[in-house]
C-alpha cells in the first residue's frame, strides 16, 4: 500500500491542548478526515479523524493530558499509542507526523480499494467459521 505526506497545518494553529480537524480529499469518505492533536506537554500527532466505535470525529472532541478523548462516548485513547486507555484492543489510526519549516505533515496511506460486497460476505463467512 502506498502513501503520501500532506501538509496538514502550521504547528502555531495546534497549541498544547488543541485539537485541529482538516481534510485532505473530496472524496466524503472517512479516510480523507485528519485530526492534528497537540498534548498538553507539546507532543503532536495525527490521526485518522474517525472514533473505531462509531463514525465520529475526534477533532470535536478533547485533549486531557497525553489522551484525546472521543465526543461520542469519551472513550479515551493514549496519543502516543492511539490505544483505549481501559481497552487496548480498540485504537485510533494513528500516523507518523513530522514538523517540515513549522509545517506539521502526516504520512497518510492511499485508501483500500474497495472490495466488492460477495467478496466482502464471504470473507465474513470465512472469518466466522475458523
Ligand atoms: S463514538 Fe467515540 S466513543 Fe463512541
Amino acid at each position: 500500500m502506498s502513501a503520501r505526506w500532506y501538509r496538514l497545518c502550521l504547528a502555531a494553529d495546534v497549541p498544547p491542548g488543541a485539537l485541529l480537524g482538516r481534510t485532505i480529499g473530496d472524496s466524503g469518505e472517512a479516510h480523507d478526515r485528519v485530526c492534528v492533536a497537540s498534548g498538553a506537554d507539546g507532543e503532536v500527532v495525527a490521526m485518522l479523524d474517525r472514533c473505531p466505535h462509531r463514525d465520529v470525529a475526534l477533532s470535536g472532541g478533547v485533549v486531557h493530558g497525553s489522551t484525546v478523548v472521543c465526543p461520542g462516548h469519551f472513550w479515551r485513547f493514549d496519543l502516543a499509542s492511539g490505544e483505549r486507555t481501559d481497552l487496548p484492543r480498540h485504537a485510533v489510526t494513528l500516523y507518523p507526523t513530522r514538523l517540515v519549516d513549522g509545517w506539521i505533515e502526516a504520512l497518510v496511506p492511499d485508501p483500500a480499494p474497495p472490495v466488492p460486497m460477495r467478496e466482502w460476505l464471504l470473507g465474513q463467512a470465512r472469518d466466522r467459521t475458523t
